[in-house]
């Protein structure tokens, strides 16, 4: 049976438990309304550890828009009905007194300038409410592994970065992007679209794939101006396209100078925001 906790006092009997039997912990964060994206995140947790716990917590420090946490999904118990078939061990569920007391402000934590660019530029403070709410969460479960999407490229670096400088014992795991049939990642957001939204969104992923088949024809800037009409011709408005080393995350302006290359797109269908990334090269 999936055991529910809702604060740290709870967590620490279970993890007495965990510790006293040599199990392994695997621990995926979330902020609920799942959908398959998450289950591939648990699948691997359980695959690789004797136990799993799974967060959902959504976290108002990370909002930079106040009407975007409030029309946020919640739909608590089918997430936990959809983790107690997948085999999750544990659920973490804290409320935002648990997690921030009365003062609910991002830490100042130095991100090393991972948070400059796309999704830090777009969404100020975003990666700062991240880098606050997973450094409390991997203090108060203190698993061995914590699994993160690739979807969120520039958040998996963001994880990896402040599990590093707080000398945590903790392995950092960036997985596979789920996506619906048409390409489009699956995110808690995009069920708000609509059929022909769910279609017309598909145009991410294509203009990806086009750019990987073809961007050895174009210079960098050439090659996201060619995407930007692409997108000027359909009904999702391009707020940027990006071209990223994979390693550095510097901007890339030319091939020759960088071995491995992603892709970075943000856009919005219907009024909704969905980003998406892969590797070029
Ligand atoms: P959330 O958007 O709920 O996502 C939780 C985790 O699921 C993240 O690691 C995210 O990258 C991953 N994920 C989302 N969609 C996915 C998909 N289509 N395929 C694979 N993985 C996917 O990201 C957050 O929550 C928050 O920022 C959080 C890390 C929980 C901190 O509040």
């Amino acid at each position: 049976k999936m055991q529910v906790f809702h604060s740290v006092s709870e967590l620490s009997v279970f993890q007495q438990q965990n510790k006293s039997k040599g199990h392994s912990l695997g621990f995926v964060a979330t902020m609920g309304a799942l959908h398959e994206g998450h289950l591939t995140l648990l699948r691997r947790a359980n695959q690789e550890n004797a136990a799993s716990i799974v967060s959902i917590f959504v976290n108002p420090t990370q909002f930079n828009n106040p009407e975007d946490l409030e029309k946020y999904p919640r739909r608590t118990d089918e997430d936990l009905a959809l983790l107690e078939a997948e085999g999750a061990t544990a659920v973490f569920m804290p409320s935002v007194e648990e997690m921030y007391g009365n003062e609910v402000e991002a830490e100042s934590i130095d991100l090393a300038g991972l948070d400059q660019g796309m999704e830090g530029e777009f969404r100020p403070g975003h990666f700062a409410g991240v880098a606050t709410v997973v450094k409390r969460l991997f203090e108060m479960i203190k698993p061995d592994r914590a699994y993160f999407g690739n979807k969120d490229y520039q958040q998996v670096l963001v994880v990896k970065h402040v599990a590093r400088i707080f000398n945590m014992p903790i392995e950092v795991i960036g997985c596979d992007t789920a996506r619906f049939p048409s390409g489009l990642a699956m995110s808690s957001r995009n069920f708000r679209l609509s059929e022909q939204g769910m279609e017309e969104s598909g145009i991410i992923y294509r203009e990806m794939k086009w750019a990987a088949d073809n961007y050895q024809a174009y210079s960098p800037a050439d090659l996201k101006d060619a995407i930007r009409a692409h997108f000027a011709t359909s009904n999702l408005e391009l707020e940027y396209v990006e071209l990223v080393d994979t390693h550095s995350m510097k901007v890339v302006e030319a091939w020759s100078e960088h071995p491995e290359v992603r892709i970075f797109m943000a856009a919005y269908c219907e009024g909704i925001r969905l980003i998406d990334n892969t590797t070029l090269y």
